[in-house]
């Protein structure tokens, strides 16, 4: 169906109250692991019609992997054409993933501070209540399959490290043994060349537990950890990453025709991190929640701070007690800000000295994008009946986190 034909259906239909929705046949005999895990899924469980709207970070808009569609537009075809929702909605972020120019997710993506790309997803299916995640994964371009596999094929939500790369192997996923690009790798030896070598922890004393100086291995951690962030910050200072790369992140919000509501969040997460960290993003209710009955947030941005306030799930049940998506995004925004009361966190004004951003929406199709800082330049990206599009963040705060 057109889409143009779609949206006169979608009218039509959201008058009488219902929508007809095709369901996309999968064949359990693929050799792709997507196609063969939709081939598990049940059928798709229907609700009621409303306008079909997606809300999505900017690197759903921004990146084609040299493709014709972007994220957004690739999500919305699907929902539009009948496929189960949370199935275009991984279709549509599996193309940033595989974009080598995209620093913030998937191949390519800014790796941890011994190089290595490790990446974090998680995903919820509204009408169906499944939930999935990875974190730490190496070797897989898509987390957010193996995160939807995850979601399908287990009771678990969560799987990490090694673990959920052998679970991505056993069902098929190819493992390479090396995720950074050429300009990821040049990006992590420069700021390894950043970090003051009397602060650096080689992988081999990490691993001893003793630090150079033995007993002073607490206060080297705190120093390497310290010197790390800063050298990173100074690359995105010099303009050498891009802010939204930093604590990259593509997280995608999607309602149906039917009404129902699915998210995914996918990361390479916080560049340079110490080894096995994990941020929001593979988190449920940090870094992506989604209530069939109520909306969905998800989130970009310094995931500690979405980790201590629970922030996804925090806006949803917001929104459950009545707010609209852009008050229920902003009383969360205020939580974070005054939660962040150390010093070493806060900017010389006193304010977060990180930013963070989410991209809400409502069951009835209402949206909002709004961040800790608003700029000229933020934006989140739309797609609706009106075809895809950036409308601008609204800030908090004024100014700049580094301010
Ligand atoms: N929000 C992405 C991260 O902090 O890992």
């Amino acid at each position: 169906m057109k889409r143009r034909d779609f949206v006169k259906t979608a009218a039509a239909g959201a008058a009488v109250g219902s929508v007809p929705v095709l369901a996309r046949p999968a064949r359990a005999d693929a050799t792709d692991p997507a196609t063969r895990l939709a081939a598990t899924a049940a059928p798709a469980i229907h609700t009621r019609a409303t306008r079909p709207v997606l809300v999505a970070d900017v690197s759903s808009i921004r990146f084609r992997n040299g493709g014709p569609e972007s994220a957004i537009e690739r999500a919305f075809r699907g929902i539009t054409e009948g496929e189960d929702i949370l199935d275009a909605c991984v279709a549509g972020v599996n193309i940033p993933e595989h974009d080598p120019e995209e620093r913030g997710i998937g191949y390519g993506g800014l790796p941890n501070a011994d190089g290595v790309v490790q990446l974090d997803s998680c995903l919820m299916h509204g009408p169906r209540k499944w939930a999935g995640g990875v974190a730490g994964l190496e070797g897989v371009k898509t987390p957010s399959l193996v995160a939807k596999a995850v979601a399908e094929l287990t009771d678990h939500h969560l799987i990490v490290g090694q673990g959920a790369q052998e679970f991505a192997r056993a069902l098929g996923f190819e493992i390479h043994d090396d995720l950074n690009t050429e300009a990821s790798r040049a990006l992590w030896l420069e700021w390894r060349r950043r970090v003051d070598p009397d602060h650096w922890l080689d992988p081999e004393e990490r691993l001893r537990g003793t630090g150079r100086t033995g007993q002073d291995a607490p206060a080297r951690m705190r120093r390497f950890h310290d010197a790390a962030l800063a050298a990173g910050l100074s690359m995105v200072d010099d303009g050498l990453i891009d802010p939204d790369s930093f604590w990259g992140t593509t997280s995608l919000e999607a309602v149906s025709p039917d009404g129902d509501i699915c998210g995914v969040t996918t990361t390479s997460g916080l560049s340079w991190k110490i080894p096995g960290r994990a941020g929001d993003s593979p988190i449920l209710g940090a870094g992506q929640y989604v209530d069939n009955d109520v909306g969905a947030a998800g989130s970009t941005g310094r995931g500690e701070a979405n980790l201590y306030n629970l922030s996804c799930a925090m806006i949803v049940e917001f929104m459950r007690q009545g707010m609209s998506p852009r008050d229920a995004g902003m009383a969360v925004l205020r939580r974070v800000r005054d939660n962040t009361v150390e010093a070493r966190l806060q900017n010389s004004r006193g304010l977060p000295g990180f930013d963070l951003r989410f991209f809400i929406l409502n069951k009835a199709g209402d949206y909002a994008g709004v961040a800790m800082y608003g700029s000229a330049e933020s934006a989140f990206a739309v797609c609706d009946e009106n075809g895809a599009r950036e409308e601008p963040l609204e800030g908090l705060l004024e100014g700049s986190p580094r301010d």
